[in-house]
């Protein structure tokens, strides 16, 4: 009988020498957990869809951040959700809006947890789209164009107000072309060169939104994201959406969803050197949920796996709504 010559089982027989040729490690500082602000007083509700994540008004938003300082997660991604809503999104950048305030209590708390805002309209308009519209009627329909060049001036506002209540990163999610060149020229005028930009550079039209959007009470109220957000059949277009955000000054680069794009964090890390952040969005979550609930999967390993498998694809950053948990697991 012949023997094998390559024996690949030699470097897999205990966990000692399995840890030894690890080539992707989880780390807490790879996290970002998301944090949703609402208006009131007393809120702590849970999101039906995303069972464990919560709204938390101001007065009940300490413990939460308590909980992610003390297990060493660097950074939060804040998401608002305002008491009015116009057809400009004005308290998207209301000096006293809710991400303002939630930013200035943050920074004041603890001054060395980063804090990220999400630049983006659909939260704070009345139509939920990501900037402004203009509308017209046929036949009772409504149907609208989410307008390119004004909605970047709305952004731009927004992006500077964050900045002044103190936040650390821009991250601009709403897909309108030349919103990362209009955000730097915006910042960089107000004093805030040295502010990092992490664009959502890859964004796509995607369906694993769906509980964000009950989360942010973000839905649009008439047709859809695919005029801004990308087809999820393209890859080429991820590159020329990276390169012109490359151009336009971003200082990192982010593919959203992560689980069913891998392929483009893969392409894009191969492409640019800037760091590259993954966004493990809401229905990725909820799917897991789900299914850990009915007891089909082991949600410890599940997420664990899912993480790695984004980070090993070449994310540097992961932006998930598991950081909580993955950090206690990574510690214990
Ligand atoms: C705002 C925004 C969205 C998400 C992050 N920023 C929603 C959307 O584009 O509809 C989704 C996050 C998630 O699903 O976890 N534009």
């Amino acid at each position: 009988m012949s023997f094998p010559i390559t024996r690949h089982r030699r470097l897999r027989g205990s966990a000692g020498i399995r840890g030894m040729v690890r080539e992707t490690m989880l780390h807490v500082l790879d996290f970002v957990q998301p944090i949703f602000v609402t208006y009131g007083t007393g809120v702590k509700t849970e999101i039906s869809s995303m069972p464990g994540v919560y709204h938390f008004s101001l007065d009940t938003l300490k413990e939460e951040v308590d909980e992610i300082v003390e297990l060493g997660i660097p950074a939060v991604l804040l998401f608002g959700i305002p008491e009015t809503k116009d057809a400009v999104g004005s308290s998207g950048f209301d000096e006293f809006g809710i991400v303002q305030e939630a930013t200035r209590l943050i920074k004041k708390w603890y001054p060395e947890l980063l804090v990220i805002a999400d630049t983006c309209l659909c939260e704070f308009t009345d139509h939920g789209h990501c900037g402004m519209v203009h509308t017209h009627t046929v036949d009772g329909v409504v149907h609208g164009d989410v307008l390119n060049d004004p909605s970047l001036e709305l952004l731009t506002r927004t992006a500077v107000s964050q900045a002044k209540a103190g936040a650390d990163i821009i991250a601009p999610s709403n897909m309108m072309d030349g919103y990362v060149a209009a955000i730097r020229a915006g910042l960089d005028e107000a004093g805030f060169e040295h502010l990092p930009i992490m664009a959502y550079s890859v964004k796509y039209a995607s369906a694993f939104y769906g509980p964000f959007r009950e989360a942010a009470d973000s839905a649009p109220q008439f047709g859809d994201r695919k005029t801004y957000q990308m087809d999820p059949a393209n890859l080429r277009e991820a590159i020329r959406e990276a390169e012109s955000d490359v151009l336009e000054g971003a200082d990192m680069l982010m593919v959203k969803p992560a689980l069913a794009y891998l392929d483009v964090i893969r392409t894009i890390r191969d492409n640019f050197d800037l760091p590259l952040v993954a966004y493990n969005v809401s229905g990725e979550y909820s799917m897991v949920k789900a299914a850990a609930k009915q007891g089909w999967i082991d949600e410890k390993r599940i997420v664990l796996e899912m993480l790695t498998g984004m980070k090993r694809a070449g994310a540097d950053i992961i932006i998930t709504y598991f950081s909580k948990d993955a950090a206690r697991w990574l510690r214990d």
